[in-house]
């Protein structure tokens, strides 16, 4: 089983793919967290010069940047996780490409296709859950944890809202276009209600 986490910034996601992982492991199972970008020692250094709000990133570079990060973590870690029989949680995936360089950056969406199957031999996702909320308060929420955090991972939050906004609707569309596949779930509200509402779409895809 292999489930993907996906939101604009802010929206929460992290918390809830951790909170996921600990209830199946209660429940018996074997998982597997990972991320992107990111995910093994190779991704993590494409990781830093990607989010890094001194990198500047012409766009179809930095698309490659996410598809040569992708490609590692899926031949390292979440293929062999999928053969062992784990389940694999992944904190973003192919639908943040189609999203961010697709509907943020204005790519086009069927080289963005062709490049995701060829980065992760077509292993596509049982489930994407998407957790939505408004741009402006994921923006806000984003903006304070990286203050917090004093971490500089800043430079898709110093995209404006328009292109937030964007992403945001891309992930609705893409949603729409596959509801069997993909689960809206509002990150509005609290963790707790948030997560209610994630185990309530999961409990019966899991079945
Ligand atoms: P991250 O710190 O993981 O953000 P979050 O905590 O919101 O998940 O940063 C990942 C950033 O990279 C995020 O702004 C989305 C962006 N991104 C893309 O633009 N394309 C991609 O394919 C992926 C995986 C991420």
């Amino acid at each position: 089983m292999f489930i993907t986490f996906e939101g604009i910034e802010g929206s929460g996601k992290t918390t809830q793919l951790n909170r996921l992982a600990a209830t199946l492991r209660e429940r018996g199972k074997n998982v597997v967290l990972t991320k992107e970008p990111g995910g093994t020692p190779l991704a993590d250094r494409i990781r830093a010069i990607l989010l890094d709000s001194g990198s500047v990133i012409d766009p179809v570079a930095e698309l490659f940047l996410f598809a040569a990060s992708r490609r590692q973590n899926v031949m390292e870690v979440i293929r062999p996780a999928i053969a062992r029989g784990d389940v694999v949680l992944c904190d973003r995936f192919t639908d943040s490409t189609l999203a961010y360089q697709g509907f943020g950056r204005l790519l086009t969406l069927d080289r963005l296709r062709a490049l995701n199957d060829w980065a992760t031999d077509s292993t596509r996702p049982d489930v994407v859950l998407i957790f939505d909320l408004a741009e402006e308060l994921g923006l806000t929420r984003a903006r304070s944890r990286n203050e917090e955090a004093a971490a500089d991972e800043g430079r898709f939050e110093l995209e404006d809202l328009r292109f937030h906004r964007r992403v945001r609707e891309g992930y609705l569309a893409l949603a729409a276009a596959e509801p069997r596949r993909y689960a809206v779930i509002s990150a509005e509200g609290t963790a707790d209600e948030v997560y209610a509402r994630m185990m309530d779409v999961l409990e019966s895809r899991l079945r």
